[in-house]
């Protein structure tokens, strides 16, 4: 599709959706204004467009009852979306999903075919798990599972760090203890790696 076709798509899928929603006073750009331009990500905040709609609707529930305390997640998604309900957040993540995500190519390429290596295969030897046998071969997920592929690189690591510290850990999701399993080199590697992916 071409930029204006889709835009011209969005806009009817957008006002077709909104009479029926329940919006509690929210509108896309009180989150645009910080996740970008189309949902595509701004410094910090991460690309919300090509996102899982399953996913993002399970992060918004867990802002709101702040099972996910991320030092950034706290600062800025606690308040953003404490008075959004079930149903805007479910109009807000299928509106972001039919955005198509450009990757953000941020990532040190000399690391990508470690990365890649560790994405697809794992270090069994170092117990560490293939992310492919969950987020998918193009790191697009499925579900809840979120698309990882394209995310900016310095997001990506934050989150894996951040799992390492104990943060979102109350959630009983495979992550606390996959991150857990890796040293910061294979953190880099990934993250770079991730970040290049379409
Ligand atoms: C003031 C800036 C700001 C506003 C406004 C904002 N966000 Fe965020 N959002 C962030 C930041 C920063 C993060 C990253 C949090 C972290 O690092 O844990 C984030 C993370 C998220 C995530 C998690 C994405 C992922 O990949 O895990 C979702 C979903 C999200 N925001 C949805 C929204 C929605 C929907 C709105 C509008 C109702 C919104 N945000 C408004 C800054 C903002
Ligand atoms: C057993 C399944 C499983 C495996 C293996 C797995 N993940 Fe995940 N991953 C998940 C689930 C489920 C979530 C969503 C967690 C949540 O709901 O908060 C997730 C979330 C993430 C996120 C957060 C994305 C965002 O938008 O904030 C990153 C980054 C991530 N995984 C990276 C990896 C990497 C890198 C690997 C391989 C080393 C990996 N995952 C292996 C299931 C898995």
């Amino acid at each position: 599709m071409t930029g204006m076709k889709l835009k011209a798509a969005l806009l009817v899928i957008l006002a077709s959706i909104a009479p029926a929603a329940a919006w509690d006073g929210t509108s896309i750009h009180n989150c645009t204004w910080c996740h970008g331009t189309s949902g595509q990500g701004y410094t910090v905040a991460p690309r919300l467009a090509g996102q899982r709609p399953a996913y993002v609707e399970s992060q918004i529930r867990s802002f709101r009852d702040h099972s996910r305390d991320n030092p950034f997640s706290r600062q800025y998604m606690w308040g953003a979306v404490a008075a959004l309900g079930p149903r805007a957040a479910s109009d807000l993540a299928a509106y972001f999903a039919t955005i198509h995500p450009k990757p953000a190519n941020d990532g040190n390429p000399a690391l990508t075919a470690k990365g890649k290596t560790i994405y697809m295969d794992g270090i069994p030897e170092a117990n560490i798990a293939s992310c492919y046998a969950c987020h998918g071969p193009n790191a697009e997920g499925v579900r809840d599972i979120p698309r990882l592929g394209g995310l900016s690189y310095f997001y990506l690591k934050s989150r894996l760090v951040q799992w390492g510290q104990g943060y979102h850990s109350g959630m009983g999701t495979p992550m606390p203890v996959v991150a857990r399993s890796l040293g910061p080199d294979e953190i880099e590697a990934l993250a770079s790696y991730i970040s290049f992916v379409r």
